[in-house]
């Protein structure tokens, strides 16, 4: 039987049941197609795609046009995922009005099911807007790499009293604004397991432990495609970028050996053809 959208109310089921939920980035088409194949619950468009895609090295720089762009691309890609866009650093964070006005456009010209903001508290009142307009939001608290540099670098969060009691207040605020799920990035796994059991919304781990009710990684980061840094909880499951490198060099030799093209991959025509061909090289 054919796998069905996945929806907001299927997700929240899965927590009430105990079931992980599963998450993935994907930027492009070709991803989209596979993360969708292996039914992954949710892809995320994230902002991420400046560091993996872009070469960027950090997320501040990208625009929601160019999110618009990538949104587009996973859309055509994907069928039963359900799809989160990213929305970029100061597409929100400005006014309420702003943030209706980008999430608006990420959903009517990406095509995407909902949106992901970074930020506790202090985005409540943004998350409420954008959920009143008709836009599920996911929140994104702990580690929120567009403000790294306000957090002294991409670092551990919830670590000390004060910091611990600010996520949880974090996670209940973003819950009453109206998210419909939280991403918890980079806390001690037992915070995470204290936040998951105060939210009725589900969380999303990544660097969280396995207390949050599903987990999401960048998929260039566990395809083994990134290489300029790994966290300590990227598990790698495949070395796409070594079997990539491995395959362009056999390429590279083949062309420079004469080993390919072969016949099999060339047009052959019939022996009249050819002579036509050198009567008509005579002619030049
Ligand atoms: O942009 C992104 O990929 C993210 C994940 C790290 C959750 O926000």
């Amino acid at each position: 039987m054919a796998k069905k959208k996945v929806t907001i109310p299927y997700l929240q089921k899965k927590k009430e049941e105990g079931k992980k939920i599963t998450m993935l980035t994907a930027y492009d088409y070709p991803i989209s197609q596979m993360v969708n194949e292996a039914e992954i619950d949710i892809i995320l468009v994230g902002d991420s795609l400046a560091m993996v895609f872009q070469g960027l090295t950090s997320t501040v720089p990208v625009t929601v046009d160019e999110t618009i762009y990538h949104c587009k691309a996973v859309m055509r890609g994907n069928t039963t995922s359900h799809v989160v866009g990213d929305m970029p650093f100061l597409s929100y964070q400005t006014s309420v009005r702003d943030a209706i006005y980008n999430a608006g456009r990420i959903m009517k010209e990406g095509g995407v099911d909902s949106v992901k903001l970074e930020g506790g508290e202090r985005m409540a009142d943004m998350v409420y807007g954008i959920t009143r307009a008709g836009i599920p939001v996911m929140g994104h608290i702990g580690l929120t790499p567009q403000s790294a540099s306000q957090l002294g670098g991409f670092r551990v969060q919830g670590k000390d009293i004060e910091s611990a009691k600010q996520l949880i207040k974090d996670a209940i605020a973003l819950e009453e604004a109206g998210a419909f799920a939280l991403i918890l990035e980079a806390v001690p796994s037992k915070l995470a397991k204290i936040v998951t059991e105060k939210v009725k919304i589900p969380t999303i781990g990544i660097g969280a432990g396995p207390y949050c009710d599903g987990q999401v990684l960048v998929t260039h980061d566990m395809l083994g495609v990134f290489d300029k840094f790994r966290p300590k909880f990227v598990k790698v499951y495949a070395d796409i970028r070594k079997q990539i490198i491995d395959a362009l060099v056999k390429y590279r030799e083949e062309v420079e050996n004469v080993g390919f093209p072969t016949d099999e991959y060339s047009y052959e025509v019939s022996e009249e053809t050819e002579k036509m061909f050198e009567e008509i090289a005579k002619e030049f």
